[in-house]
């Protein structure tokens, strides 16, 4: 088989009729910021397949309430025993804005991704012609949708339009056990209640987070379903508040294409409105520069202290359009891990290579990354990253990370987001 064949295989194996597994066992549900790149890859050969995938991930979206416009990072499609922590675990049956929801879903979100990759998949569509009609009827559903989810961040997570949205809880960065973390994480109590973690059945210890880490995301988890989920009161209390760069960049990316599908759809109050967000968060961001490390780095919104780590996540200034020009920058981190862009720098004292977000490689932050540097007119640079990942998914398949000293592939295996940004990025 090809390898574009057997990225095709993956997400069809992956499939559940609707909706994508990121890899069967370790992740038996739909996850947000994946569903979007998953969709993007359906996109390279089967445009129906790529709207259902958003189509289900909309499902889960609470309406009404303090909440609304809300979507989870987890939608539970079905019941299984094989993931912890599960929809009983997070207490949201029942909660404003769930009634009549068409899944359950856990009480955080993740990196909204989604109308860039709408945008692309857009984009797609328009080049190939038999694709445009659908593409447009999905996109007008999408819309209102899509506009509501954005609200949702600048309305609970940035109440006082500062232009930096907060998020409450590591899972919600996608960048779950990052270093950057380490700080605000040391002053959220551990859980004293008992729980039985799943992952470590699937994937080796080694690569996965410790059971301190484990015992601050249940109590974040507890913290947050005993303020009933409402946004007022978490973010007055909850103990671990982060001005998430990841978050950010790719929040105000996404404000960007949201926009422009927005002007090309006719709905030019909406776009007016997302640009004034954009503007805002322009002119916040550069708080968020390190002198350190030349680039842009997250920031602990409780003791305003800036998170000083060098993490990919900073490394998307370009993508969202942010002044700073972080060529020279990625350049160095590229000459300092041969199969690179690593998730946290190598020469930052707590890079680990193995280790989840603490070193090791994901082709779809790559991804995002070149795209950001090709626009503001890095090709090379962008090329030199396409080719290193090209190579490991020559050489490994596609896995859910990549050690970025030996290219060997980690973690989860046949991984759809991973399989997705072959079809997407490197295939065409
Ligand atoms: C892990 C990752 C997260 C991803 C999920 C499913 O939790 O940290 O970013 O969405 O796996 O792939």
């Amino acid at each position: 088989m090809t390898l574009t064949e057997q990225a095709r295989t993956i997400l069809q194996s992956n499939d559940r009729g609707g909706y994508t597994l990121p890899t069967a066992g370790l992740y038996p549900f739909q996850w947000n910021w994946d569903a979007s790149v998953n969709a993007l890859g359906w996109m390279a050969f089967d445009a129906p397949r790529a709207w259902e995938e958003l189509r289900w991930l909309f499902k889960g979206q609470w309406r009404g309430g303090p909440n609304d416009g809300f979507v989870a990072q987890i939608n539970f499609h079905e019941e299984s025993d094989t993931y912890f922590p599960g929809p009983g675990e997070w207490g949201t049956d029942g909660a404003p804005g769930t009634e009549g929801l068409g899944t359950r879903t856990s009480s955080i979100s993740q990196p909204p991704l989604h109308a860039t990759m709408v945008r692309w998949m857009w984009m797609r569509a328009v080049k190939n012609a038999g694709d445009v009609a659908q593409a447009d009827g999905e996109i007008r559903v999408l819309l209102p949708k899509l506009l509501a989810h954005h609200r949702w961040w600048y309305r609970t997570r940035d109440a006082r339009n500062t232009g930096l949205v907060v998020n409450i809880h590591p899972w919600e960065t996608g960048m779950d056990n990052s270093p950057a973390w380490d700080a605000p994480l040391a002053s959220v109590p551990a859980t004293a209640r008992p729980y039985t973690r799943r992952d470590l059945g699937h994937v080796e210890a080694s690569m996965r987070p410790p059971k301190s880490f484990y015992d601050r995301m249940v109590y974040l988890m507890d913290f947050n379903r005993a303020q009933n989920f409402e946004p007022e009161k978490i973010m007055a209390a909850c103990p671990y508040r982060v001005n998430d760069i990841g978050i950010i960049s790719i929040l105000q990316r996404a404000s960007i294409d949201l926009a422009a599908l927005c002007d090309e759809f006719g709905l030019a109050a909406d776009a007016a409105d997302m640009g004034a967000h954009v503007q805002r968060t322009d002119t916040a961001v550069q708080a968020l520069w390190s002198p350190t490390w030349q680039q842009y780095v997250s920031k602990d919104a409780i003791t305003g202290q800036l998170l000083d780590v060098p993490t990919s996540a900073g490394l998307l200034g370009a993508y969202a359009g942010f002044a700073r020009d972080l060529e020279p920058t990625v350049q160095q981190w590229l000459g300092e891990t041969p199969y690179g862009l690593p998730s946290t720098r190598s020469s930052f004292e707590r890079f680990e290579p193995l280790r989840y977000w603490r070193g090791p490689v994901w082709q779809h932050m790559n991804m995002l990354i070149a795209t950001g540097l090709k626009e503001q007119g890095h090709a090379a640079l962008a090329d030199a990253i396409r080719h290193r990942s090209s190579q490991l998914f020559a050489a490994q398949g596609f896995h859910e990370y990549y050690d970025p000293l030996s290219g060997a592939g980690l973690g989860g295996k046949s991984f759809s987001w991973t399989a997705a940004t072959y079809l997407h990025w490197i295939a065409n």
